[in-house]
């Protein structure tokens, strides 16, 4: 059995910062509030959590007034009011999703109609309405537009593919499209590497938390070529899934480890010792 490890695999770079920003942020022994997950990944969670960096889905639940921003970014009238309460802000905004904040507010200066290719109920995407200022609309295939000059801007995480088909279906609608292609390279890469290896091998394993909209998207692209399997850690793993199985590859999403890529990898070499051994253990 010959294992193929994507190299894209592991954390981004949004992420990485994120969790570099709020590691020293609670080094001197201060909790750090994070709204929400700060990655989408039980284990790292767990392991935030005993440095300090606690979930909250409600700003009562903040006990010291220290609250990060997640790098998907924030709604602006949360921003705004976290100032104003005088947090102590920690903004781990990824520069790239900051950047696509920044085209939707620099579209609405100018007048065009916002429309925003992404997932409706993911935090990047409730962000970017609201720097829109409630004058965007998130595409659909039943997405028309009356107004003549267009805006698009992707969420950073979707597949090339959904932007292209927003641009074809809407350009015949307007006198004028403005697009921004804020889709974040290492998604293209990590999509793209993902493809090259589901090709190549007869299963595919992909690692990252269930709740990660990028590894489950990953997933459902690995799922449709070849038999798949989403897994959070090793313990999921089921030998009979490699029955008969030559090549199996390793992928994962931008909020997974690399450390936890190579224990998958090194489980499954492990695995395939065994295999080797007699098939009777299965
Ligand atoms: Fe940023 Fe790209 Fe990650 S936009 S959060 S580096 S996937």
């Amino acid at each position: 059995m010959k294992i193929y490890v994507a190299k894209h695999g592991g954390f981004c770079f949004g992420v990485k910062r994120a969790i570099r920003m709020a590691s020293e942020a609670s080094r001197d022994g201060h909790e750090v509030y994070s709204l929400g997950q700060l990655i989408h990944n039980p284990q790292v969670v767990e392991d935030l959590f005993k440095k300090g960096i606690i979930t909250v889905d409600n700003l009562r639940r903040v006990k010291n007034k220290k609250v990060i921003i997640r790098s998907h970014g924030i709604h602006p009238a949360v921003l705004t009011m976290l100032r104003r309460e005088k947090y102590d802000i920690i903004d781990a905004t990824c520069p790239r999703v900051r950047r696509a904040q920044q085209f939707v507010e620099k579209l609405v200066r100018e007048g065009y109609k916002v429309v925003i290719v992404g997932e409706k109920d993911h935090p990047e995407v409730q962000g970017l309405l609201g720097y829109a200022g409630g004058k965007a609309v998130i595409y659909s295939e039943k997405t028309t537009v009356r107004d003549k000059r267009v805006g698009i801007v992707p969420q950073t995480t979707i597949e090339i593919s959904r932007l292209q088909h927003a641009v074809t279906r809407l350009i015949p609608e307007v006198l004028e499209m403005k697009i921004y292609n804020t889709i974040c390279y290492e998604t293209i890469h990590r999509l793209k590497e993902a493809l090259n290896i589901v090709k190549k091998v007869d299963v595919m394993i992909v690692v990252g938390g269930k709740n990660s909209g990028n590894t489950t998207r990953l997933y459902e692209m690995c799922r449709a070529m070849k038999p798949s399997y989403h897994i959070e850690s090793e313990s999921e793993i089921k030998p009979r899934w490699f029955r008969k199985v030559r090549r199996v590859g390793i992928t994962a999403g931008a909020s997974t480890p690399r450390e936890q890529v190579w224990q998958i990898a090194k489980y499954l070499r492990q695995l395939k010792t065994t295999l080797g051994r007699g098939r009777r253990a299965f």
